[in-house]
């Protein structure tokens, strides 16, 4: 029989593999007690503390928005509206810049996809946008410090059999006053990372990686 090591590394290894981005969420929703404990994981994800530093406010904080709620409806058109700004940005200063223009030509397909579907997927189009801020600190480590959150987050969100989607554009919004405005953050404090929460509506394979030996080198 397998020890509790064994048993415990294979379904580490099992959700790490499972693990995968859902962009497509049916409309049942999932219960808050399954939200509370993907945020519960979230919270138990490092964080930078001497960045932080010593500090007796707690500096990570989780804003849970509805579908069709009030706050959904107030956010949702101020998060498309920083795409068509992001995009019209990025359109200019790609127009006078040929490696910017080669470099950037996914991520401006991928907002002109979003433009032309009217809306940014993740926000609205799953039971539940989580928005997740971490205090801004010195260094500013926040990204890092939310993408340890986040990882927890989407590994516990896969356990419990829900799908998980990234919404990065999330990190955008973090001056934006109104956006703070209604998720009850004070503007400029936080560094922001969202993510959209709900059951997939297709059963997606598992995660498809090199092996490790191809991308490893040990140096004597
Ligand atoms: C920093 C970062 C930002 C990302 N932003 C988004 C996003 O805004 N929307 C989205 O659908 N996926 C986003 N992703 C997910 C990646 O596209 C995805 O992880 C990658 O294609 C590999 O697919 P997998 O997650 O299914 O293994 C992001 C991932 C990372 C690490």
């Amino acid at each position: 029989m397998a020890t509790k090591t064994e048993q415990d590394n294979a379904v580490l290894d099992r959700i790490i593999g499972e693990r995968r981005s859902c962009r497509k969420f049916t409309r049942e929703i999932p219960a808050d007690v399954q939200v509370e404990s993907i945020l519960h994981a979230g919270l138990h994800a490092p964080f930078a503390a001497a960045a932080i530093g010593d500090n007796k406010d707690y500096f990570r904080r989780f804003v849970v928005v509805r579908n069709g709620s009030k706050a959904m409806k107030e956010i949702s058109p101020l998060v498309f509206e920083t795409v068509l700004a992001m995009a019209g940005d990025l359109e200019q200063a790609a127009a006078k810049n040929a490696q910017l223009r080669e470099k950037a030509a996914g991520f401006m397909n991928r907002l002109a996809m979003i433009k032309d579907m009217g809306m940014v997927p993740g926000v609205g189009t799953a039971p539940f946008y989580i928005v997740a801020a971490e205090k801004r600190g010195f260094p500013p480590v926040e990204a890092q410090s939310l993408a340890h959150c986040m990882e927890n987050m989407w590994l516990k969100a896969t356990a419990l059999g829900l799908g998980f989607q990234i919404v990065s554009i999330t990190a955008q919004m973090a001056d934006n006053p109104k956006f703070c405005r209604v998720l009850g953050l004070e503007s400029g404090k936080w560094a922001l990372m969202g993510c959209a929460v709900g059951y997939p509506a297709e059963k997606l394979s598992p995660s498809i990686r090199p092996s490790v030996t191809e991308v490893t080198t040990w140096p004597e």
